[in-house]
């Protein structure tokens, strides 16, 4: 979204504040153009040519924007059987799906198998009985490379005491365990965290797998994860994939020569393909002065938009309705009955209510992690495609609140 002549646009010249006026707030909104140009953009970084993308959906499972990145050649990174489903209902094919759950029960993994999509295990005691009821389905072996990476520690998931992956130290278990189970393993993984800033933590990373990978010798895939940053402020630091393009293709090819086969390569973003597309729109409900603070009210809290209080993520906050009003410091918060701070001492041009106020990276882990909390209904999303808004999720209603509820005698 853009201040053209004074006046925010979102691509194609959609007005946002009309949206909000159709649509009510609070309010997502996605733009597909955006989401298509991080695709190419990371497709086109790496010059090795078996490279394949994997959304991970979990970023954003919206049915519609799964069928943009099937239609634009990605496959699925599912945390869950439900985002299989999903996956499988927005017509991706059961190989197009790494199902990588972490602590997920046995009866999942029956499901996935059934489901036929392409598993990855991340636990010693879940291969361990693999062999008892799917000695003939390849999987692929989650490894965590101990390497401390990610921009929060809720974030980091590749370090020493975290619950994810199998410890690189337990190869020597693994190995015995494949062998005296005649397991095929078709896929090492490793994923260490998100919004790594430096290209070097990802090649560390794919030399751990790579060395790891000499074990293996029925490998189809190494899958490096995720963990791209994105800018979230001008000037920003953000993963230049570009570079690790260049650089891990490099290496990958060499890797294959040593490995005597072409593997393919692949990662799994979330955030990098969809975090910039979206933003949050909602409406100023008051603003109030306090001894020592100006707060902007908004019809939205972190029940909507929980990133900021549960991982410090920052948000870029405008006055979408009066962009051109003296800029004051303005702390932000939400409606919600604890505090719930979107950002503290922002310059945003003087807002009243009723103003419009827009949230800038709202894409990934944003209508995802709304909740119900306070018992209000989570928002509508719309997405732009071709020119054109899209409503591609009504706004729930107190009826959906209670739907699932069932109501006894008394
Ligand atoms: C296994 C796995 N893959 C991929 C991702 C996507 O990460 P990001 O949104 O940082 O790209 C995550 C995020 O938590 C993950 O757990």
């Amino acid at each position: 979204m853009e201040l053209v002549n004074n006046k925010y646009l979102l691509n194609g010249g959609i007005d946002p504040l009309e949206l909000c006026r159709e649509y009510g707030t609070p309010l997502y909104v996605y733009d597909a153009a955006v989401m298509e140009r991080q695709y190419r953009r990371i497709t086109a970084a790496f010059s090795y040519p078996k490279l394949r993308i994997h959304y991970a959906c979990k970023a954003l499972s919206n049915l519609t924007v799964m069928r943009l990145f099937k239609k634009w050649g990605a496959g699925l990174d599912c945390v869950s059987i439900q985002e299989v489903q999903l996956g499988l209902m927005a017509g991706f094919q059961p190989d197009d799906i790494l199902y990588t759950p972490n602590f997920a029960g046995a009866d999942e993994f029956d499901e996935a198998v059934k489901l036929g999509v392409k598993i990855n295990i991340d636990a010693i005691p879940m291969l361990e009985n693999w062999g008892l009821h799917h000695k003939n389905v390849p999987v692929c072996l989650r490894i965590n490379p101990h390497l401390m990476a990610g921009g929060h520690e809720n974030i980091s998931v590749g370090h020493i005491d975290s619950k994810f992956g199998i410890s690189i130290h337990q190869l020597p278990h693994v190995l015995r365990v494949v062998e005296s189970q005649g397991l095929r393993v078709e896929g090492l993984h490793m994923h260490t965290g998100s919004d790594i800033l430096d290209v070097d933590i990802f090649l560390r990373g794919a030399d751990i797998l790579f060395e790891a990978a000499r074990k293996f010798p029925e490998l189809q895939y190494i899958d490096l994860g995720s963990g791209f940053k994105v800018p979230y402020k001008p000037d920003d630091i953000e993963t230049d994939v570009e570079e690790l393009g260049e650089k891990l293709s490099a290496r990958f090819e060499t890797f294959c020569r040593e490995y005597g086969r072409d593997l393919t390569l692949m990662f799994e973003p979330g955030k990098f393909l969809v975090s910039e597309s979206g933003y949050l729109f909602a409406r100023c409900t008051l603003v109030k002065q306090t001894t020592s603070t100006v707060f902007i009210g908004l019809d939205t809290g972190f029940n909507h938009l929980i990133r900021p209080m549960f991982y410090g993520s920052y948000h870029k906050i405008v006055n979408v309705t009066e962009p051109t009003f003296k800029p004051r410091i303005y702390t932000v918060v939400g409606n919600i009955c604890e505090t719930d701070t979107f950002g503290i001492d922002r310059r945003i041009a003087e807002a009243v209510e009723g103003d419009i106020i827009g949230f800038y990276n709202a894409g990934a882990y944003g209508w995802m992690m709304a909740s119900n909390y306070n018992s209000r209904p989570r928002p509508a999303e719309v997405l732009l495609y071709n020119g054109k808004a899209h409503l591609i999720r009504r706004r729930e209603t107190v009826e959906d609140l209670v739907g699932t509820q069932i109501q006894i005698k008394m």
